[in-house]
């Protein structure tokens, strides 16, 4: 009915204790006011003045206030605590997604990560706020309140007692349909985010290809699916609240016989049977209030045990085996791969039996067909994907690691991908990324050599402009050479990573920028994966791929003297152009 693990956050052990003995003080109170309730009616029963009923009223107001302060209190002791759960929880996931790293959210889908990170997390508010204190009150009141019926008359409270279970197991059955109903629908709001997401970035191809309307309709099937388990959980919810209020008020209707019973021949007295009377219905109200929230909380369950899951993924270890210190990368260094495999899906090898060695400032072209690896590659050089475990070695500088994942190694590479990312951010600020207290004019000199001048004269704020989602557009050649920039910036990093980095880019526009990047292999490590020839020319070692294997490697001119895949590969570019 509630997630164990609740009552393991921290902080959570001493409040649930403070929250029962509150609990107990609140079960006092309905007793205290039942009995002076039914005290004074009793005492008009008997036909007493009004003044003898004037204490016991008073009385039972004051218990009656003091519960229903009781309430609040509860409510504000839970409330800063529920707040601070979930700002924790919140860093803490966030936290957890930067240690995750990019193939995380590859796998699980960006939507799904923004369900959990963000909205989740408001549900598990809602949840915390909503379950915690009823999960207690059920636990305390209604045992607190039998006791003193038992002390009255044991035979209700026996009957009472009886009821209690049955209307939990009753609850307990309704509460697997609705859970079941529940997991569908917090699944299919999930698939709603994925779409939405998928749409959004999506849109400019849709658009394009006339189908952005199509599409609609695509989203809003899902939207209606959604609608659908939402309404489906509301049913089974709305079904449950009215069978247990049947069930409850047909219970005490059943105690109220018994003392009409008792009444009638004399075995009870007036007041205990109004007493009792007036508890029963108390007696089950926990039990029906914690119901009667339990479906609006389910989302919160299910988001809070999402969000427990992604907290318990395993995270990269040995970060440090190099250090935590960037690398001193000379024209002596070197990295080794031999026998290293990789796979997405822990069966199909995306990368198998990979050998090879990267010496200095080494310019390494990666080539192969679309989708034999390269890709995949520089994501395993770069440490976003992990190799097998146990699998051949990796060393840099004849050290072993497990995988290159390193703090350190990933402090010395710049890595430029076809469509580097560009943050919300000034100009400057993008450009300065990995070294944010860069001064303004050296900014400007790395803008510079990034060939940036030009267009950035053309801009009202200079370098002081807003670019990213959501504001200033930015061109494929000027993303690269702001990318670019950030490289000319920060000369300590002396491995670059290029994906393709002109793939999408037309002629002039590559030969402009092929200008600006040459410079910077100078004194560098580099890998460039790419499609285009006259980029093998400017290598000085070349890899290549074909179905995750390297199928052969060595300097260009070596390649080409044999008839092997290397000139196979060239011949077709030689052709594309
Ligand atoms: N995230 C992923 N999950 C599962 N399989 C993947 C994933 N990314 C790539 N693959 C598979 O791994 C293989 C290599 O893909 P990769 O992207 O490395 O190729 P590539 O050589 O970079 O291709 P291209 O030239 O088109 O960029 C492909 O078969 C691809 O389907
Ligand atoms: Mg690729």
């Amino acid at each position: 009915m509630f997630d164990p693990a609740l009552f393991k956050l921290p902080g959570m052990r001493r409040l649930t204790v403070i929250l029962g003995l509150l609990a107990v003080v609140e079960g006092i109170c309905i007793i205290i006011q039942a009995q002076f309730l039914s005290l004074a009616i009793v005492g008009l029963w008997h036909l007493q003045t009004l003044a003898t009923i004037v204490q016991p009223m008073l009385i039972f107001a004051i218990a009656w206030t003091g519960r229903q302060l009781l309430v609040v209190f509860k409510n504000r002791l839970m409330y800063p605590i529920v707040e601070k759960t979930s700002g924790d929880m919140r860093r803490q996931v966030m936290q957890k997604l930067y240690r995750l790293g990019p193939s995380y959210v590859a796998k699980t889908g960006t939507g799904n990560v923004v369900t959990t990170a963000l909205e989740g997390i408001d549900k598990v508010q809602t949840y915390l706020m909503l379950v915690v204190i009823k999960v207690i009150d059920m636990m305390v009141i209604p045992w607190v309140i039998l006791i003193y019926i038992a002390w009255l008359r044991w035979r209700e409270a026996l009957f009472l007692l009886a009821i209690f279970p049955l209307i939990i197991v009753f609850m307990i059955i309704l509460g697997y349909a609705a859970q079941a109903k529940a997991d569908k629908q917090y699944v299919g709001y999930q698939r709603m985010s994925n779409h939405f997401v998928d749409t959004l970035r999506g849109l400019p191809t849709l658009k394009q290809l006339g189908l952005s309307k199509s599409y609609a309709t695509n989203v809003y099937r899902v939207s209606e699916g959604y609608r659908k388990q939402t309404m489906a959980v509301i049913k089974v919810a709305m079904l449950s609240t009215f069978a247990l209020d049947f069930f409850t008020t047909l219970s005490i209707a059943v105690v109220a016989v018994f003392l009409g019973f008792g009444l009638v021949n004399g075995t009870i007295s007036l007041l205990p049977a109004l007493v009792i009377l007036v508890l029963s219905p108390d007696y089950f109200l926990p039990l029906r209030t914690f119901a009667s929230d339990y479906h609006a909380t389910l989302n919160g369950k299910n988001a809070f045990a999402d969000v427990q899951k992604m907290l318990a993924l395993p995270v990269p270890t040995h970060r440090d085996q190099l250090g935590t210190q960037p690398l001193d990368w000379q024209a002596d260094s070197d990295l080794r791969l031999s026998q290293v495999n990789f796979s997405y899906d822990g069966e199909q090898p995306a990368l198998s039996q990979l050998d090879l060695t990267a010496k200095g400032y080494q310019r390494i072209g990666i080539i192969g067909a679309s989708g034999s690896g390269k890709s995949t590659l520089i994501n395993l050089l770069g440490g976003f994907l992990t190799p097998e475990a146990d699998q051949g070695s990796i060393k840099v500088n004849g050290q072993a690691v497990s995988h290159l994942n390193q703090t350190a190694w990933q402090q010395s590479f710049f890595y430029i991908p076809q469509n580097p990312y560009l943050f919300h951010a000034t100009l400057a600020e993008n450009i300065a990324f990995y070294q944010p207290e860069a001064g303004i004019s050296a900014i400007g000199q790395a803008a510079a050599k990034a060939g940036l001048t030009d267009w950035i004269e053309t801009l009202p704020d200079g370098l002081a402009t807003q670019i990213g989602e959501g504001a200033r557009g930015v061109s494929g050649g000027q993303a690269q050479r702001i990318a670019l920039a950030r490289a000319f910036l920060d000369s300590s990093r002396k491995i670059l990573l290029f994906d393709e980095p002109t793939a999408h880019l037309d002629i002039e526009t590559e030969a402009a920028l092929k200008q600006t990047i040459l410079p910077v292999f100078e004194n560098h490590l580099v890998f460039f994966a790419t499609h285009r020839l006259h980029w093998i020319n400017q290598m000085d070692y070349v890899l290549v791929l074909d179905h995750g294997k390297i199928v052969e490697q060595g300097t260009p001119a070596e390649l080409a003297a044999h008839n092997g895949a290397y000139v196979r590969l060239r011949d077709e570019m030689v052709g594309a152009i």
